[in-house]
């Protein structure tokens, strides 16, 4: 069904397709409230009527005025609070004129309805094809202060998703500064819910953290200018009681990369209000007359089958809303990587050699990552000069990338655009394009500062020397990296236009897009991978420009099992690169098996990142064999559809089970990979494959014969044997850290 917008009385706003319904209303003081968003349902005026008339009728109470004494904002279920008129939880919006906060009170005036949703480089957003959207604005107004506020909200016919943005004009005749502009949210009547958030640091990204709502606030942030390796901002509200694949599971994700909170608040009343957007702290934004100001999308999505249910409709929602249409079902090139092959050291002979090896097993794309420009032999110089480093490359870096074309490899170069190191010309040149403010002490990280890309001219600057390099290299792909956040907050530039600093974040961010919109304009066929010392940046905006991101500098299969399910709840797997490294392992020094890790790796944008010139044929062959399945299987990655069956946060820990089902529904990739050997381990263990299809066949690869649909929905699909002493012969998994990779195909 297309996705519909049903208008009652002028009054009640019904969005719906298929999937679900969001509805909201005007209270009584004619402000947005909140009804309902979840299952589609079925609703007529009468009983609407039901619901929507409700007065107040909490103790305690400060009124919202005098006219009607039943009623406060204290309690209602709004669409984009204040705070500070009779409601006191925390807002989404605050204005100050000067030092005086101004109470805002915007109120109804109209509404109007599109059906367009163009994809738009200049700022992420999600987008549609013309007619599978529809986009409601409702207009309103606060006349005492000058300011009209138009909410926007987009359902899309294919997604359990809303989108909600902002936009705030001034309409009157004095600046006043936004002190707070989140994107909104969704209230709910109750506290029943588990805050699910994907948390770490460096080496251990996104690991599935949870609490129960209780009342008062449990939140997250970022203040570090970047989304951040610590916290995500993909937030889901679990129903209590639900389970990985059952229940009311509420998603929410912003489609920004820069400062952000995300929190839940229940009040008195176990009401929930769960807010998302720009992190208010370091925000301030000058409104001068006619301005306007534009919030990020909030992404809200739905599901009544649980986090897995939950995971299928983001990942559903990212792919065809978000991602680049034409990296959408594209298949991505399997790449090999310079960094852990070499690091630093390397010259011309060796790259060539890898690469080489590379060719022969099957890679695509060779990656020279960190080192190739400047005088850059450690990470103590030249980020800001991007131009070859001669010593290394005596035939310039279009020579080189000319002999990997030669290969018949594509070319990727490793950028990091956003950076300046102390010792480079740049900083030579531009001492003031450093983040920092003038003549004081400044942090430094990874011996680097951060370019102010609130100035259009550092902006300039960069694009102008990586077009250079593109052009003369034809390059067909960059890895994009940002290794240090953002201290010391400043910009000699915004001082100099006369703009607040509360700005510069914000600009910041803006910057780092429009060096994407611009490269992406120039070479459209051009695939850019985000990556931020790994997972620092893993969020929808970078999506938006790049279809892939480098999930985390800890490729550890183990750690992988945590970080990638973590990142499977918010993200599509299409969108996670994922390389096999050397053992032991860089971050951990674990040695797990070359199967293990491969068998991790598939769940994702698959890679190699290691100095094939030094392993045994056999690992050159078994890693050739690798990949000729990773190539035959990722259309599955790209568009299929994933289940978490077992993870490290059930009970026992000690196993995790991960399938992937082809959107045709033909095949499942089944991966089951098992920490640690169990003496006498479980001799005959099973799992249930609930959506295997009841009335087909399959053949499993590696097994005999063929089994039914309905058994492996009921009696489930028998795991691997362990190894357990007396069954050595038959023993499929020996030995710590083992995994088995099924496939299983549907007979015809
Ligand atoms: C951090 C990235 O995550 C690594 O993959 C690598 O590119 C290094 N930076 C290079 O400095």
């Amino acid at each position: 069904m297309r996705p519909l917008l049903n208008v009652i009385n002028d009054r009640v706003f019904h969005l719906a397709n298929d999937t679900v319904s969001y509805i909201l209303y005007l209270l009584p003081n004619n402000q947005l409230g909140h009804l309902y968003y979840g299952p589609r349902v079925t609703v007529d005026e009468a009983t609407l009527a039901a619901y929507t008339t409700l007065e107040s009728k909490s103790g305690g109470t400060v009124h919202f005025d005098a006219t009607n004494t039943m009623f406060t904002l204290a309690d209602q279920l709004q669409e984009y609070p204040v705070y500070g008129t009779s409601d006191f939880r925390q807002g989404a919006i605050a204005a100050a004129d000067g030092d005086t906060p101004l109470y805002l009170n915007f109120t109804y005036v109209g509404y109007r309805e599109s059906h367009e949703k163009p994809r738009d480089l200049a700022f992420p957003k999600s987008f549609a094809s013309d007619g599978e959207v529809d986009v409601l604005t409702i207009t309103l107004e606060d006349a005492a202060h000058g300011l009209t506020l138009e909410q926007h909200y987009a359902i899309f016919e294919d997604a359990a998703a809303i989108v909600r943005w902002q936009t705030v004009t001034n309409t009157g005749t004095t600046a006043v500064t936004l002190t707070r502009a989140l994107s909104g949210g969704l209230d709910l009547p109750t506290a029943d819910y588990r805050f699910v958030q994907l948390s770490g640091n460096w080496a251990r990204e996104r690991h599935v953290k949870t609490r129960k709502l209780a009342q008062g606030t449990t939140a997250i942030e970022s203040q570090r200018g970047a989304s951040s390796h610590q916290q995500n901002p993909y937030v889901a509200l679990q129903a209590e009681g639900g389970t990985l694949t059952t229940g009311a599971a509420y998603g929410f994700n912003l489609i920004y990369s820069g400062n952000f909170q995300a929190s839940a608040e229940v009040n008195e009343w176990n009401q929930t209000r769960f807010m998302i957007g720009i992190h208010p702290d370091q925000f301030a934004w000058r409104l001068d007359p006619t301005a306007s100001f534009t919030t990020p999308e909030a992404v809200v999505t739905y599901s009544g089958a649980g986090l897995s249910g939950l995971s299928a409709a983001n990942a559903d929602f990212v792919r065809n809303h978000v991602i680049a249409p034409e990296w959408r079902n594209r298949k991505r090139p399997v790449v090999l990587n310079s960094w852990e092959a070499a690091y630093f050291d390397f010259d011309t002979e060796k790259l060539l050699k890898l690469a080489a090896a590379g060719k022969k097993v099957g890679i695509d794309c060779f990656v020279l990552d960190d080192g190739w420009f400047g005088h850059r032999d450690d990470d103590r110089s030249s980020l800001g000069d991007w131009q070859v480093y001669d010593k290394k490359f005596p035939h310039g870096i279009d020579g080189f990338a000319e002999s990997i074309h030669k290969l018949g490899l594509q070319f990727g170069l490793w950028f990091e655009p956003e950076m300046i190191s102390p010792r480079s010309n740049l900083i030579a040149a531009h001492p003031d394009w450093v983040v920092a403010p003038p003549h004081e002490r400044r942090a430094i990280g990874r011996n680097q500062y951060v370019l102010d890309f609130a100035n259009p001219d550092v902006v300039d600057n960069l694009f102008a020397q990586m077009t250079k390099v593109i052009d003369a290299t034809h390059l067909e792909y960059i890895k994009w990296d940002m290794n240090r956040n953002i201290t010391e907050a400043y910009s000699q530039y915004l001082a100099r236009i006369c703009r607040p600093q509360g700005e510069f974040f914000h600009r910041y961010i803006g910057g780092v897009y429009n060096l994407y919109a611009r490269l992406l304009a120039a070479y459209p066929d051009l695939l850019i991978e985000g990556c931020a010392g790994g997972g620092g940046r893993f969020d929808l905006g970078i999506l938006f420009y790049s279809p892939q991101i480098w999930v985390s500098d800890d490729s550890d299969a183990v750690e992988r099992l945590r970080i990638q399910t973590g990142t499977a709840l918010g993200y599509p797997l299409s969108a996670m690169s994922n390389h096999v490294t050397a053992v032991p392992n860089g971050q951990v020094q674990r040695t797990t098996p070359l199967d293990t890790r491969f068998n991790v790796a598939l769940f994702g944008t698959l890679g190699y990142e290691l100095d094939l010139t030094k392993e045994p044929q056999a690992v050159l062959d078994a890693i050739a064999q690798q990949i000729t399945t990773y190539k035959a299987l990722q259309p599955l990655v790209l568009t299929g559809r994933f289940h978490f069956l077992r993870t490290l946060e059930d009970p026992g820990h000690n196993t995790v089970a991960w399938a992937l089902e082809a959107a045709d529904q033909s095949r499942i990739v089944f991966g089951f990979y098992r920490l640690l050997a169990n003496p006498d381990g479980n001799a005959v263990d099973r799992i249930a494959i609930p959506f295997a299809d009841p009335a087909a066949r399959y053949t499993i690869s590696g097994r005999e014969g063929t089994v039914t649909g309905s058994a492996l929905r009921h009696l489930g699909l028998r795991l691997p044997y362990e190894f357990n002493g007396p069954n050595q012969a038959v023993a499929e998994l020996a030995g710590d850290f083992q995994s088995k990779l099924l496939i299983l195909t549907k007979e015809d």
